[in-house]
């Protein structure tokens, strides 16, 4: 074993498949996994020797001896050569963001989404992978009143996007039913930010526009309200959900932080001393005004709660904003 490497510990599976691993969250995923001892297979379809954006989130794993990336898309690809030996799955490859899904990109939504983790299912089943962890989505509650969801809750997507992210998950559910295949822990991850968020996202474009004075587009009056969950808290329910030993049903990952528009740039605003220059446009189609997850469940079953604070886990994603891109050719 190389000596930078730790040993296994049975906080970490040994050997995992992490989809979508160039991604936002899958890159910090696949990180703290080899960081954990786990011999970990990424697969992602964005190419990270031409795609910038998956190169700098791979950055911190090229030449990593415990990381193998693959680029190939889960729609066409061979993935039970990826799954041989694995004690899990960590499925979060698939095409994100509420509001494009209602454009013509849906197809992809369907695609990447549903389809392609039908052929995770049917991969993993084949090949007797025990668990599989799945990247839901708060989005499919919908609209709420205003209490905190429940998994129990009855969900009520209200956009294109949410519509397959609850299909995926309970398509996965579906298969955890069977008396085959692996057992499937669905996480319905809250509004994630921290560094390497997606260029698409509120948080990253508040910051970006604090740090370069640019100005910030706001869809709606900006009192709309998210359980902001910072990157390494969801990173540690991740891998808790791929060790727990029994899994049953969604969960949800988020609270703690639960924060509006304008809290954010008003803390964007204290952390440069610059007033973000706001640019008022119309709410978004499908954008809900409150996301707030009831945590119960995910601190029963994965004992897990939010540890990071919205105003520490800003300050940690305006620094890595204001720091040099990595460059992934010369990363070792
Ligand atoms: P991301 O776009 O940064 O990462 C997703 C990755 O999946 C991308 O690198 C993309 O190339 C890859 N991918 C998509 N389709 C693929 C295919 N067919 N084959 C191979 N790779 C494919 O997004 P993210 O923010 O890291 O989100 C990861 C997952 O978590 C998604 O499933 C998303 O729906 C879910 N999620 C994200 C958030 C959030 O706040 N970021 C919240 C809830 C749920
Ligand atoms: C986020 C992710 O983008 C989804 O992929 C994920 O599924 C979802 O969280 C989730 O929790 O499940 P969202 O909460 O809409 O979705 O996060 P943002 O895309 O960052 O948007 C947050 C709010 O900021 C929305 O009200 C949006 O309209 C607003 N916004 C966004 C702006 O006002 N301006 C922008 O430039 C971007």
């Amino acid at each position: 074993m190389p000596q930078h490497e730790q040993p296994p510990t049975n906080a970490a599976p040994r050997r995992a498949l992490v989809t979508g691993s160039a991604g936002f969250i899958g890159s910090h995923l696949a990180h703290a996994l080899v960081q954990a001892g786990t011999t970990v297979i990424g697969v992602d379809r964005r190419d990270p020797s031409t795609d910038p954006t998956a190169a700098a989130n791979l950055a911190a794993l090229r030449g990593r001896p415990g990381y193998h990336h693959i680029t190939a898309d889960l729609l066409h690809c061979a993935i039970d050569p990826l799954l041989i030996d694995a004690d899990a799955v960590f499925h979060l490859a698939g095409i994100p963001g509420v509001r494009p899904s209602w454009g013509p990109q849906f197809g992809d939504y369907l695609a990447s989404n549903v389809l392609a983790t039908h052929r995770v299912l049917e991969a993993s089943t084949r090949i007797g992978v025990p668990r599989l962890v799945v990247a839901s989505s708060s989005s499919v509650y919908g609209p709420t009143d205003g209490d905190a969801s429940l998994e129990t809750d009855r969900p009520n997507p209200a956009s294109p996007y949410a519509v397959t992210k609850l299909a995926e998950e309970q398509l996965c559910l579906a298969y955890a039913e069977r008396p085959v295949g692996p057992s499937v822990v669905a996480l319905r991850y809250f509004t994630v930010y921290g560094p390497r968020q997606r260029a698409d996202m509120f948080t990253h474009r508040a910051l970006y526009a604090a740090l370069t004075g640019q100005p910030l587009r706001l869809y709606g009056d900006g009192h709309q309200r998210r359980d902001f969950t910072y990157i390494d808290d969801v990173v540690a329910a991740t891998i808790a959900a791929a060790v727990v030993p029994t899994a049953h049903g969604p969960i949800n990952v988020g609270g703690g932080s639960n924060a509006s528009l304008l809290d954010v740039i008003n803390i964007a605003n204290s952390l440069t001393g610059r007033e973000i220059q706001l640019h008022q446009d119309h709410a978004r189609n499908g954008d809900v005004l409150l996301t707030r997850a009831d945590p119960g469940r995910a601190g029963e079953v994965l004992g897990w709660q939010p540890r990071v604070d919205l105003h520490s886990g800003l300050r940690a994603h305006m620094q890595a904003l204001a720091a040099p891109v990595p460059d992934y050719s010369r990363a070792a």
